[in-house]
């Protein structure tokens, strides 16, 4: 079953903030690159200037991000042990190399997935196709939706396979990748971004492949996300997760996918970020590395605002992020292209996906 909402999350959210009016009309975003310092106004050219040395930032003009102390993130959900390894090791033998290869070279190949590009807007028509092809013949109750924001051409994508279980379908398990890409030189330059973040959207994408060919029903539901302008502040993700805050959305767990894909030969390693993250779903995604995945975990950090996670972070919710050991020398260049992607190590992070989703996806039965 499918079925497409255009859900428009527009105005309401410009309209609540309460500072900055002038600012705003003048194009100014609001801009801030550390946890401590508070956010400057910028203009396009500075905001620019920061893409261009590849200082990561997050545009908070439309947010007011909730006050979160230890013990308000709910993790009663995460497991600590695996429980369900026969369901999950019959899913890891479908994941499909050639099929993640052929996704990432075609939404690779579009001259740029920049968010407010033409390029931007065809390449997430097409990766909507590909997602509602997906679930076309799932055995359960799965849906997709677009979410139009305001402030850009390209819409984010959210997939459900609706749980089974009345009670525990309203806890909702995420996982979630960019799909817009950069050029660090502007925006009306070649970005085929192919590691960053085609990658991570293949993994969500086959993750959700292989869920409904192996007819694999949840207990809770599991959503599937594709945030647009990752590249410019997380703008896409933290709308989303601005919107589950309000609506008191019951997020269990929430695993973010962003440049899985470049391997340095004799390290087989995932990363396992530990900053602006959730310290009981960083446990699990090293408990389900070493479950399920061929690959080592090694900790990392990367800083402030350096992916989609933090927007769910900042919202309170229980986030993780695996990713790369090294990030891609050509990151936001032309070089992030098709041949400079470990297609091996995109596999490895399906596995640890697949695995987070039918760890997260029902209470134990122990
Ligand atoms: C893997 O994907 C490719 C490309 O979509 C397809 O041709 C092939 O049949 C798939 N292999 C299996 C075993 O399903
Ligand atoms: C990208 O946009 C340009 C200009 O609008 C267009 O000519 C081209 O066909 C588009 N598609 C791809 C895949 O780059
Ligand atoms: C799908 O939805 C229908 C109608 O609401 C319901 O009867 C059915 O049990 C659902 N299937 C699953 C697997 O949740
Ligand atoms: C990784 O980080 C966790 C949490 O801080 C810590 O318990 C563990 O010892 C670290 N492991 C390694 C190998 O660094
Ligand atoms: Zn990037």
């Amino acid at each position: 079953m499918k079925l497409v909402l255009v859900v428009s999350l527009g105005v309401a959210l410009v309209a609540s903030c309460p500072f900055g009016d002038e600012e705003i009309k003048a194009g100014k975003r609001l801009i801030k690159t550390s946890f401590e310092e508070p956010g400057q106004w910028m203009d396009e050219d500075e905001i620019w200037a920061l893409i261009m040395k590849h200082q990561n930032f997050i545009d908070i003009t439309d947010h007011n991000f909730p006050d979160i102390k230890e013990g308000d993130v709910n993790v009663q959900a995460i497991p600590t042990t695996l429980r369900f390894q026969s369901t999950v090791n019959g899913l890891l033998g479908r994941t499909n190399i050639t099929r993640i290869q052929d996704f990432v070279g075609t939404f690779s190949s579009y001259f740029s997935r920049y968010y407010q590009s033409p390029n931007g807007t065809e390449s997430q028509r097409w990766l909507l196709s590909q997602v509602q092809d997906s679930i076309a013949n799932y055995v359960g109750n799965a849906t997709v939706n677009e979410v139009v924001h305001p402030f850009g051409v390209q819409n984010s994508i959210i997939a459900r396979i609706t749980g089974s279980d009345p009670t525990l379908r309203g806890e909702i398990v995420i996982i979630g990748a960019h799909q817009d890409s950069v050029n660090t030189f502007g925006a009306l330059l070649a970005a085929p971004g192919a590691d960053d973040n085609a990658s991570g959207s293949v993994v969500v994408l086959e993750t959700l492949r292989v869920l409904v060919e192996g007819g694999y029903i949840p207990k809770r539901t599991i959503e599937f996300h594709w945030y647009a302008a990752e590249e410019v502040g997380l703008r896409g993700s933290a709308a989303i997760a601005q919107i589950y805050n309000t609506n008191r959305v019951n997020v269990v767990g929430m695993v973010n996918f962003d440049v899985p894909g470049y391997h340095i030969a004799g390290r087989d390693e995932i990363g396992i970020y530990t900053d602006h993250v959730n310290a009981e779903v960083t446990t699990l995604l090293r408990l389900l590395v070493d479950g399920y995945c061929t690959y080592t975990w090694i900790n990392k950090t990367c800083g402030y605002g350096c992916s989609d996670h933090a927007s769910w972070t900042n919202y309170g919710f229980p986030a993780g992020f695996p990713a790369e050991t090294v990030f891609h020398p050509l990151m936001h260049r032309p070089g992030d292209n098709f041949e400079s992607v470990g297609f091996t190590q995109v596999n490895e992070f399906v596995k640890l996906s697949l695995g987070f989703v039918v760890e997260m996806s029902e209470p134990g039965s122990l």
